[in-house]
């Protein structure tokens, strides 16, 4: 396949009526999209199918999509944006690969869920096997939150133990023991702990500081044996990205194993985004050992439903039918979510990372020269390629430090962007997603709009809110 795939629907700003008139903005309503959300509030919570997407942290209309193809969406009036959500992380190698939807079209052609095993399913398993040294085996399910409450599950099982450990600002989905200050999401819609949750469930999570060795210890000291697992995302990227500190993953490890606990790295985020095998292809293998679970989602899917844990055959062994612990899924493992993976992953060789790191580093160095000239506070982060842009000074390893963001002045900045064609995630405590499609036109054409944006951020910095409400959910 050629290093860059085909872009058939550029846009070419001559052809296009709909498209943003140079150096003017879109309006700031959107009647084709606001039909739509009136419409969708009458039948749905909030109009949308995920909190975030809403636009609650940042406020308006948010913007119903018609079409999507390479790094550029299509709003239901025509308008056309850079897409730096990538719906969350999936999309990888951009919107409609060629590949992709080949591989999806055959599948689909051949059945839709067959109920019983196939072989699509061994062969993704397999790749992610090949690609994550410490998983022997994997088991396939839906969604990431499917995947980090069955590791759970299972590390109960495992160790006949309950309580599980976690961190301030880390997000495993929506999973009653882990929805505990799970990241701005939560934050965002005032439920720092979720109504629904009992507190029998949440009695049993503990919520540490993240990238603060002491507290584990000291949380290990007073209830090492009732601890059954402590699950961490393997560089954080729903408070923003807030990578672990060198010698966290391995302190985290070391005290884990002497405690009997088991440790889950999640990597539905980070896994085959931050590198070919994920954070742990980076930063491992550690010296005290790799961890003993692992989950995986989002860009193992390509954009359909299909998610993952794994982890040391002898554990994962546990599983129903081998083993006691119960975990199952009428459409897991799924035939055509299963070939939008596997032909996503395996477009996710090395010229695709690279053409990553060379598009977010564009973007990252202009949202700075920008932000810098307009004398707006920033920090950028990263994680592999995975970065974000925190609208404040200094270095931020905690979700307390996240959420000392000027948050009216990323709001400011997120419509100056929408306005001029590019679709931020719509909040200040998430990753900039970019993708193998985000070629020079489209680095260009977010490069354009960041001046008169941090222009935006500054003048809204002066009277900006001290509400520190974020915005963060599984998108
Ligand atoms: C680190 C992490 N774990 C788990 C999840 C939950 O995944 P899903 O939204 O597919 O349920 C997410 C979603 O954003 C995530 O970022």
């Amino acid at each position: 396949m050629p290093d860059q795939p085909d872009q058939p629907d550029q846009p070419d700003r001559s052809s296009l009526p709909a498209w943003l008139p140079a150096g003017q903005p879109y309006p700031s309503d959107a009647p084709a999209s606001a039909a739509l959300m009136e419409r969708a509030q009458r039948v749905t919570p909030g109009g949308v199918n995920s909190p975030v997407r809403a636009f609650g942290a940042v406020g308006g209309t948010p913007r119903f999509m018609a079409s999507a193809q390479g790094a550029w969406l299509t709003d239901a009036d025509g308008r056309r944006y850079v897409d730096l959500v990538g719906s969350w992380g999936p999309m990888i190698l951009g919107h409609c690969d060629e590949r992709v939807v080949a591989a999806v079209r055959e599948a689909a052609g051949r059945g839709f869920s067959y109920g019983m095993p196939s072989e699509g399913e061994v062969a993704l398993a397999e790749e992610i096997v090949g690609r994550v040294a410490p998983v022997e085996q994997v088991r396939l399910v839906s969604s990431g939150t499917e995947a980090t409450m069955s590791a759970v599950r299972l590390a109960r099982g495992a160790t006949g133990r309950s309580a599980i450990v976690k961190f301030a600002g880390c997000y495993h989905g929506h999973v009653d023991a882990l929805l505990a200050h799970a990241g701005s999401g939560v934050a965002t819609f005032a439920l720092p702990d979720s109504a629904g949750v009992p507190a029998s469930a949440a009695a049993e999570t503990i919520v540490l500081p993240f990238n603060d060795l002491d507290a584990v210890e000291s949380a290990f000291a007073e209830h090492g044996p009732r601890i059954a697992a402590l699950i961490t995302e393997a560089a954080a990227g729903n408070m923003g990205v807030v990578p672990p500190a060198p010698g966290f993953t391995a302190g985290l490890r070391r005290i884990t194993a002497e405690h009997g606990a088991l440790l889950i790295s999640d990597e539905v985020m980070t896994g085959f985004r931050c590198s070919p095998s994920g954070w742990y292809g980076l930063e491992g293998p550690y010296e005290q050992g790799a961890p003993d679970l692992f989950t995986f989602g989002k860009v193992m899917g390509g954009g359909f439903p299909a998610a993952a844990f794994g982890g040391r055959a002898d554990l994962m062994e546990r599983l129903a039918p081998l083993g006691p612990v119960y975990q199952a899924g009428t459409l897991s493992g799924n035939p055509v979510a299963v070939a939008a993976g596997l032909s996503t992953l395996r477009a996710c060789d090395d010229a695709l990372y690279e053409r990553l790191g060379r598009a977010a580093r564009a973007i990252a160095d202009g949202a700075v020269a920008a932000l810098t000239a307009a004398g707006v506070p920033h920090r950028v982060q990263w994680a592999g390629s995975m970065f974000s842009v925190f609208f404040r000074d200094g270095e931020v390893t905690s979700f307390e430090q996240a959420r000392g963001q000027d948050l009216g002045a990323f709001r400011a900045f997120f419509h100056a962007m929408l306005a001029r064609g590019v679709h931020l995630p719509p909040s200040a405590f998430e990753a900039w997603f970019v993708s193998g499609a985000h070629d020079e036109a489209a680095v260009e054409h977010v490069l354009a709009a960041l001046p008169d944006a941090a222009r935006a951020a500054a003048e809204a910095s002066d009277h900006a809110s001290d509400d520190h409400a974020g915005g963060r959910d599984a998108g």
